[in-house]
């Protein structure tokens, strides 16, 4: 075999995971329709902004660990070949398998007159009972059969953007959703090249396997809108502050200090999308998802804390001058995805508001939605110059660096509505400050 691995799809997940075997020694080979994404890859140019992902493919592709391919069908040169197209949202909010279906389809007709046994690994997120359905797709496609000829593992991924490559090399948790012994020794050894000593693998079925990834990410996005609600109630409280609640729930074992931070809502590739998805898929089994509705619900409505600030500060906002801090559903990516940025964005215009934004790499992406019905700063700076209120939108670190004096000396009038919580209330009294959560 020429290759260790195959990816098919070269998005985010498959690319951090692909950088990374390759810089384990493993041999990759990268497969993706889009040719431009895989010429700028073979460049070592990322197609995605990531810590470290340049240096690493730049380093895999000189040592000749990583190559790269527009045929499906070449994944033949693979013995283990793993599945990590996009699994997008459908207008119900269920999940559209379209890829993935294609995707293993194009396998099925490849293997099918190749006497090796291959093990596809499914990586794309979806929802339970999706292996079996992809089982019987190769089957049909390759006339071989599941177990004999091939295996099928599910193996969902838990990296955050921003930390993509970290997140890949030392995870909390490896899920193997497996039935057959064969399977899991295969990919145990590779696991075992690529990962610390003690493995933190959680063997699984697959249908698990599959359900474990939305249950990981609903909890999570359950805290951070529960974390919201809690924070419209302190807001109604004369002293209330959700950070303190924040720091002593945060200490109780039970709960755990991380995701409790209150802010604009969660946005992003993921959360939202998997969160419908789960809510559709609970509702086809008849399964009751007001827990899930009420997430989405608060999230939805999180931005508009925002507004009641200023309308009770600016009243109207025709005309006003309202800049933005920060555009990408969080920092470190310059990914603008089902961002609470653009919520706030579309409401100040249609209140007919002047909108000056900025975000150190995000700008780009947000001019392909707004062009030219705001402007972009080229930094805070220049941002916030003149404007009547400073809406923080993204907790980038560069914001933290802005003093008291800094908006008072450049705003027309320094009013500022922390979305993040990234300033401290008291450096902050000498000034117009509103935060969410607090009171
Ligand atoms: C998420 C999951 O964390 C990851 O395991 C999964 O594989 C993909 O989805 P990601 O979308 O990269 O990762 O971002 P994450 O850091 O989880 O943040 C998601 C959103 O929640 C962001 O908009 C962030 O601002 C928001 N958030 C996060 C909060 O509002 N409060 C918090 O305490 C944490």
């Amino acid at each position: 075999m020429e290759y260790d691995v195959a990816f098919v799809g070269l998005g985010y997940v498959g690319l951090s995971t692909a950088v990374c075997f390759a810089d384990r020694g493993i041999n990759v080979l990268g497969v993706d329709i889009d040719s431009k994404k895989i010429n700028r890859i073979k460049n070592a140019d990322s197609p995605i902004h990531e810590k470290y992902m340049n240096e690493l493919l730049e380093k895999a592709i000189k040592k000749n660990r990583l190559s790269l391919s527009r045929k499906v069908a070449d994944v033949t040169k693979a013995k283990i070949i793993f599945l990590t197209v996009g699994t997008p949202s459908r207008k119900n909010g269920s999940i559209d398998l379209k890829y993935i279906e294609q995707a293993s389809k194009d396998i099925a007709i490849a293997i099918k007159d190749i006497e090796e046994y291959f093990v596809i690994v499914i990586k794309s997120t979806v929802v339970p009972g999706t292996a079996l359905k992809i089982i019987d797709n190769l089957e049909k496609h390759s006339r071989k059969k599941n177990s004999i000829h091939f295996g099928v593992i599910v193996n969902p991924e838990f990296l955050q953007e921003g930390s993509a490559i970290n997140d890949t090399l030392r995870p909390d948790k490896i899920v193997v959703g497996v039935n057959s012994e064969k399977d899991k020794k295969i990919i145990y050894k590779l696991f075992k090249k690529i990962y610390r000593k003690n493995l933190p693998i959680v063997y699984t079925t697959p249908s698990n396997a599959e359900l474990i990834k939305y249950a990981n990410n609903s909890l999570l996005a359950t805290k951070i809108s529960f974390m919201n609600y809690i924070s419209r109630i302190a807001e109604r409280i004369p002293d209330g502050d959700v950070n303190e609640i924040k720091n002593a729930i945060g200490m109780d074992k039970r709960i755990s200090e991380s995701f409790l931070n209150a802010g604009l809502g969660f946005g992003g590739s993921c959360f939202p999308k998997d969160v419908k998805a789960l809510i559709a898929f609970s509702k086809e089994l008849g399964v009751n998802s007001e827990i899930l509705q009420s997430v989405l619900a608060i999230n939805d409505t999180q931005f508009m804390s925002v507004f009641n600030i200023l309308n009770k500060e600016l009243g109207q906002l025709e005309g006003k001058r309202i800049s933005i801090l920060g555009l990408a559903f969080k920092p470190e990516t310059d990914d603008i995805r089902d961002a609470t940025s653009i919520k706030i964005i579309k409401r100040l215009l249609d209140k007919k508001a002047k909108v000056r934004v900025y975000d150190p790499i995000a700008n780009n992406n947000t001019k392909r939605i707004f062009g030219s019905s705001i402007t972009y700063a080229k930094d805070s700076e220049s941002c916030i110059r003149n404007s009547d209120c400073c809406i923080i939108v993204t907790e980038w670190k560069e914001f933290k660096m802005l003093k008291p004096k800094d908006f008072i000396r450049l705003m027309k009038r320094p009013l500022i509505i922390d979305g993040r919580r990234i300033f401290s209330k008291k450096q902050f009294n000498k000034l117009e400050y509103h935060a969410i959560g607090l009171g």
